[in-house]
């Protein structure tokens, strides 16, 4: 399937920490046979190695992108290579979350996985989630969704993936790291959180996955 474009078709996904969005993105990509693209887990990684080579937000640009690039980040089948070190599971703790948000807002680093992520969908229709699919990094996507719920459920539903995943996090922790990366995403100079003018908005509040997914597909018309 391509677009009119002659691009492949994207379906981009943006919206805060916790929404609901990874869940659905992953879920609305099966459904239609389409790849599936989490950037944050590219932004995690990125930081990763930011952080494993003693860099931390002081540091000055130069630094970050001679540490970047010598690094080589892969997203494939669902999983995220790091130097060809597969790290889908480190990235995914309380700090490695914190790391991302901090360093995601330099510019080395977004520039530095812009192509990553527009390589991405060249070959293969995709989902691609995060927080500037359709304003930055796909403005031209077949359709854009912005995803968003309540704060206080979505620190509950971070707090409970947390858990799943045996992290040492308390609630008020969580409710915590929700609303400081909400804060720093939104507010960051470069590629903030916010929603496209041309994007459905899916308040995910009262709503289960599934019913997410059937407003989805309504609004591609499918
Ligand atoms: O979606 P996530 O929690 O895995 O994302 C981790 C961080 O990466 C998030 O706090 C902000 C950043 N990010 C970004 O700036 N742009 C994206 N497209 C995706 C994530």
């Amino acid at each position: 399937m391509t677009s009119t474009n002659g691009r492949k078709k994207v379906i981009a996904i943006d919206g805060p920490a916790g929404s609901g969005k990874s869940t659905v993105a992953r879920a609305l990509a099966v459904r239609l046979g389409f790849d599936y693209l989490d950037t944050g887990a590219l932004y995690r990684a990125a930081a990763l190695k930011l952080t494993r080579s003693g860099l931390n937000e002081s540091s000055d640009d130069a630094a970050l992108s001679t540490v970047l690039r010598n690094t080589s980040i892969e997203y494939k089948n669902a999983a995220v290579y790091l130097d060809s070190e597969d790290v889908s599971v480190e990235i995914r703790t309380p700090e490695a979350g914190h790391f991302s948000s901090i360093f995601s807002a330099r510019k080395p680093v977004r520039d530095y996985l812009l192509d990553i992520q527009r390589n991405a969908g060249l070959s293969t229709d995709i989902v691609a989630e995060g927080r500037d699919m359709a304003t930055v990094v796909f403005p031209d996507a077949w359709k854009k969704f912005y995803v968003t719920a309540d704060e206080q459920v979505r620190a509950q539903r971070r707090y409970k993936q947390l858990k799943e995943k045996k992290a040492d996090v308390t609630k008020k922790e969580a409710i915590a790291d929700v609303a400081s990366r909400d804060a720093r995403d939104t507010a960051r100079a470069l590629a903030p959180l916010v929603r496209a003018a041309d994007a459905v908005e899916i308040d995910t509040t009262n709503l289960s996955i599934e019913e997410t997914i059937q407003k989805m597909l309504k609004a591609l018309a499918i």
